[in-house]
């Protein structure tokens, strides 16, 4: 009870001394659309980003570790049957196969990742392990599999009914064209500040449906999908992976906040260029992208290209936020 009152009291003393810390000092910062500072908190992206935002908040106040916090937090969207692009249950590729990417990241610029993942439910929980217990950053495909049996995990088939169903309709026109916004989520992507201010960071996702067999995005890709520096802050994408990782996007959103950037104006920017590349190429007509971001003083941002991303918030004050991000276009 102690250590959860502690807990508490840091937010709120965290809040308190918000307003100065806004506004870096560069030209290029914007005020964020949030007008405090606070941590703990979390950011995720999409409307699934509440419920695991509420499973990392719990393991928070109950004073686990931050990188356990987000590993619990994005198992809930893993384990949904309903998320179709995340976990068990997520759309498969155009041979019926379900794979996975996951990544994640600690404040000492700790990583574990793994793609093309197969029939394991939780690929946060192995790339989890790919970086503690292993002397890799990345794991893939067959790979990354046995890796996960020999720790434990279960092979299950991930392939429900409905995904099934939706995978054979799609046959008949075999055409491959990505939904924006797809049911309202796409990759669930979670940072989180604790209440040293410490950094952590987590994405998984079934990745694009009805992609080619073999197709990694950018998810379990550090720098692209997701990144930290435990000094500046961390950046999180969720859309078409192939265009985040033409710009190492999270990456890049992270050192324009070193540069002085507000979460806001860093994402902002990041978008635009790829906006830029892609502008009269041949994913523009499918084209979505979308940010997070959160800098050492828990400031927070979600910009998207187009209309219709959303993030979701959990703080001492705010436990189901769900905030529309801004857009380019
Ligand atoms: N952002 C998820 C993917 O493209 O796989």
């Amino acid at each position: 009870m102690n250590k959860r009152r502690n807990f508490i009291k840091k937010s709120i003393l965290g809040s308190v001394g918000a307003t100065s810390l806004i506004n870096c000092n560069n030209s290029n910062s914007e005020i964020n659309n949030n007008d405090t500072a606070v941590y703990p908190r979390i950011i995720s992206t999409w409307n699934h980003g509440v419920p695991a935002n509420k499973e990392a908040w719990k393991y928070l106040i109950e004073g686990r570790t931050g990188i356990s916090a987000i590993e619990a937090g994005v198992k809930i969207p893993e384990a949904d049957p309903k998320i179709r692009s995340v976990g068990f249950g997520g759309y498969p590729d155009r041979e019926g196969i379900v794979t996975l990417d996951a990544c994640i990241m600690d404040k000492h610029n700790n990583c574990g990742s793994v793609s093309f993942l197969q029939n394991i439910k939780h690929p946060i929980s192995v790339a989890r392990l790919v970086m503690e217990e292993t002397p890799h950053v990345m794991l893939s495909g067959k790979g990354a599999l046995d890796f996960a049996v020999s720790k434990g995990f279960k092979k299950e088939n991930l392939l429900t009914e409905a995904s099934k169903l939706d995978w054979i309709n799609w046959k008949k026109q075999s055409n491959y064209q990505p939904v924006i916004n797809l049911e309202n989520h796409d990759t669930i992507s979670m940072l989180l500040i604790d209440d040293n201010t410490d950094l952590f960071g987590a994405c998984t996702t079934s990745g694009a449906a009805w992609k080619m067999h073999g197709r990694v995005g950018d998810s379990p890709i550090i720098g692209a999908g997701l990144f930290l520096d435990n000094d500046i802050g961390a950046a999180a994408a969720t859309g078409l992976g192939e265009a985040v990782i033409r710009t190492s996007g999270s990456a890049m959103v992270v050192e324009l906040m070193r540069q002085g950037y507000t979460p806001l104006a860093a994402c902002k920017e990041i978008v635009e260029r790829i906006s830029k590349i892609h502008k009269s190429g041949p994913v523009w007509d499918y084209l979505q992208v979308g940010f997070i971001a959160i800098n050492k003083k828990g400031e927070y941002a979600g910009y998207s290209l187009r209309k219709g991303f959303n993030y979701a918030i959990c703080d001492s004050s705010n436990q189901n936020l769900l905030l529309d991000a801004e857009y380019a276009i």
